[in-house]
C-alpha cells in the first residue's frame, strides 16, 4: 500500500513536470500555433511515456534478466554437452547393443520360490551417481535359479547363456554372465539372514553396517552401467561396473555395504568387514592387486555370499581371489 501510494505521488509529480515542460516548449515552438493537432498528439505521446515510465522500466528490466538467463542456460548446456562428449558415442553404441542382446536372450525356467519380504531401501553410489532401490529377500539358496549346469556360457551367442556353477559356486563375472531373466527377486534368504547376523555382531562391536545395494535386476544394472558409460566412457566404466548380465548383484548373493565408494576404504566399518565377513560366509570379492583376475578395481564394500564359512576362510588364507582360486578368467569375449 505504502509503495503504491508513493508511486502514485511520483507519477503525479512527474505529470506536473510534463505540464511545465510542455508550457515552456510550447512558448518556444514557433510552429505550435500552426499545428495545434500535432502539438496535442505530441503531448499525449509524452504523457503516455511518462505515465508508464515505471512499467516500461520494469518490462525492460525483466527482458534484460530473461536475456541474461537465456544466455547463461545456453552457455551451461554447451559446456555440459562437451563434458560427456568423450563417452557419448561409445555409450550410444553400447545402449543399442544391449537392447538388441536383451531382445534375443532366451527365457529360462524358474525353479525357486517367490519373494517374501521387503527389507531395506538402499542407495547405490558407484562413485557419485545415486540411485534409490528396494531390496527384497527371497526363499532361495546359494544354488542358481535354474537347473544346475557347469557349462560355461558362450558370450557370443546370447541364446545359450546359462548360469555357471563351478565347484558348487555360482560364478558371475566378465566371462560368465547370467541370462537377462535370471531374477531371484531379491537377496537370497540365506544371504539376507547371514548379513543380518553379521550386522548384529558388528553392532555389538560398535560398528554399524547396512545394505547400500543388494539385489539388482538385469535392467537396473543395464541402467546403471549405461549411466556410467555416458559419464566416463565405456572403457573406464567397465573397470568398476559390470555390463548387464555380468553383475554378481543380479544373483542375489552380493551386497554393497554402507557405501559403494572408495570413501569406505580404511574406515572402521571396512576394517571390521574385512576381518569378520568370512565368519558369516562372505568374502570381499574385489581386492586391491587382483584387478587383472577379477576384471575390476578394488571394492572394499562389495561382499559375495558363498555360504561355506570354511571355504571363505580357505580362500582368505590362500591370498587368492575367487577367479584364481577356481582357476577361471574374468574377461569379456567381445
Ligand atoms: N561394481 C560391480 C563390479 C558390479 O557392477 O557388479
Ligand atoms: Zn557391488
Amino acid at each position: 500500500m505504502l509503495l503504491s501510494k508513493e508511486r502514485n505521488e511520483k507519477i503525479m509529480i512527474d505529470e506536473s513536470n510534463i505540464y511545465q515542460a510542455e508550457k515552456t516548449a510550447g512558448s518556444e515552438d514557433p510552429h505550435k500555433e500552426d499545428h495545434p493537432a500535432g502539438g496535442s498528439s505530441k503531448r499525449v505521446q509524452k504523457t503516455f511515456l511518462q505515465r508508464n515510465k515505471y512499467r516500461i522500466r520494469q518490462i525492460c528490466g525483466v527482458a534484460f534478466l530473461l536475456i541474461i538467463i537465456t544466455s547463461l542456460a545456453v552457455l551451461i548446456t554447451k559446456h555440459s554437452g562437451s563434458e560427456i562428449k568423450s563417452g557419448d558415442s561409445e555409450a550410444q553404441a553400447f545402449a543399442e547393443k544391449t537392447e538388441s542382446a536383451t531382445q534375443s536372450t532366451t527365457a529360462l525356467t524358474t525353479t525357486t520360490t517367490t519373494s517374501q519380504s521387503t527389507t531395506t531401501s538402499a542407495t547405490v553410489t558407484e562413485d557419485t551417481t545415486t540411485t534409490q532401490q528396494t531390496t527384497t529377500t527371497q526363499s532361495a539358496t546359494n544354488k542358481p535359479q535354474t537347473s544346475t549346469t557347469t557349462k560355461a556360457a558362450d558370450n557370443k551367442d546370447p541364446e545359450v547363456i546359462k548360469p555357471t556353477v563351478i565347484k558348487g559356486i555360482l560364478v558371475v563375472n566378465k566371462s560368465y554372465p547370467l541370462p537377462a531373466d535370471y531374477d531371484p527377486g531379491g537377496l537370497t534368504a540365506e544371504t539376507a539372514a547371514a548379513f543380518n547376523k553379521m550386522q548384529k555382531a558388528a553392532a555389538l562391536d560398535g560398528i554399524q553396517l547396512w545394505i547400500c545395494s543388494g539385489y539388482r535386476s538385469y535392467y537396473t544394472q543395464q541402467s546403471l552401467f549405461t549411466q556410467y558409460c555416458w559419464r566416463d566412457g565405456v572403457a573406464k566404466a567397465e573397470t568398476y561396473s559390470a555390463r548387464p548380465g555380468h553383475s554378481e548383484h543380479q544373483s542375489g548373493l552380493a551386497i554393497d555395504v554402507n557405501m559403494a565408494s572408495s570413501y569406505f576404504d580404511n574406515t572402521p566399518e571396512a576394517k571390521w568387514l574385512a576381518e569378520h565377513c568370512n565368519d558369516y560366509g562372505f568374502i570381499i570379492r574385489y581386492k586391491p592387486g587382483k584387478e587383472q583376475y577379477t576384471g575390476y578395481v578394488a571394492e572394499s564394500w562389495h561382499i559375495r555370499y558363498l555360504g561355506d564359512v570354511e571355504l571363505c576362510k580357505n580362500i582368505e588364507a590362500s591370498g587368492l581371489c575367487l577367479e584364481e582360486y577356481l582357476g577361471i578368467s574374468s574377461k569379456y569375449s567381445n
